[in-house]
Formats: C-alpha cells, sequence, structure tokens
C-alpha cells in the first residue's frame, strides 16, 4: 500500500475528482486534489497515521483498493469519495460489505439538496460512516471519525 511503516488510511476518490480545482467550483469549491490530500495528513499525522491518497474514473479500480485496505493488516479505515459511482454501483456496496475495515463515505456537496439521482447511495448502506456538505473538510473529518471509533 506505501512504504510507510505507520497506519495508513485509504482516501480514495472516484470519477472526475482528478478535476477539483476547476470543476464546478460553485458546487466543489476551489481545493484541489492535492489540498485534500493536505487536509488529510494533517488530520491523520494527529492520530498517529499516514494517508494514502488515490483517484481513478474506474469503477474496477475503487474496487480493487478496497480488497487492498482489506487484506491490509492494521489499515484503520478508509475514506471514500466515489463520486457519481455512489449512486449506480452494486459493486461498490459490495466490496464495501465484503471487507472488514470500516470505510467512511464522503461527499463534498450537500447532495441531499441536489438531483434527486443523487440521493440515494448504494456505498451508505454498508458505511461506517457518512461526511456531506462540508466542502472538502469533509475529508478530514472523515479521518477524524475514523479515530473515534
Ligand atoms: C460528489 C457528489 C456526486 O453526486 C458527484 O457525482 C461527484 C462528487 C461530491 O463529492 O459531492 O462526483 O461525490
Amino acid at each position: 500500500m506505501t512504504t510507510s511503516t505507520q497506519p495508513t488510511v485509504l482516501v480514495l476518490n472516484g470519477p472526475n475528482l482528478n478535476l477539483l480545482g476547476t470543476r464546478n467550483p460553485q458546487v466543489y469549491g476551489s481545493a484541489t486534489l492535492d489540498d485534500v490530500a493536505a487536509l488529510c495528513r494533517d488530520e491523520a499525522a494527529a492520530h498517529g497515521w499516514a494517508v494514502d491518497l488515490r483517484q481513478t474514473n474506474h469503477e474496477g479500480a475503487l474496487v480493487d483498493w478496497l480488497h487492498e485496505a482489506g487484506a491490509t493488516r492494521g489499515c484503520p479505515g478508509v475514506v471514500l469519495n466515489a463520486g457519481a459511482y455512489t449512486h449506480t454501483s452494486v459493486a461498490l456496496h459490495d466490496a464495501i460489505e465484503a471487507i472488514d475495515v470500516p470505510v467512511v463515505e464522503v461527499h463534498i456537496s450537500n447532495v441531499h439538496r441536489r438531483e434527486t439521482f443523487r440521493h440515494h447511495s448504494y456505498v451508505s448502506p454498508v458505511a461506517a460512516g457518512i461526511v456531506v456538505g462540508f466542502g472538502v473538510a469533509g475529508y478530514a473529518l472523515a479521518v477524524r471519525g475514523l479515530a473515534t471509533r
């Protein structure tokens, strides 16, 4: 997962989140994924953890990374912003259900104030917790949430 010997939180990002900073800034703000990594690292460091932040536009890669987290001894948890796959992916639901690692679902925007197709999540029923609508600060809140478990 990383060369770090510290317990490492996986922060997984799905489709289009590579465009954070330029994509619909009125919805997602101006912070980039690098800024998100810095926020997560600061919060994780307070708990003695490292962070491995990844992004993909491919559903199966998210499934593979969830399995990897499940197979990594001492992984404190996964922070997952699955983007649009949140609303479509039974495969992500099943992958989260199959692993024995807590997964916190994050959305930068308040999906419940948006289009109705964003109101349903396949991730939520198997998530350890959910952070929605706090902008990119939600990622750090999710790391903190993992630490309180
Ligand atoms: C999102 C919300 C999703 O509905 C959307 O498809 C995204 C980003 C969020 O962080 O607010 O890509 O997960």
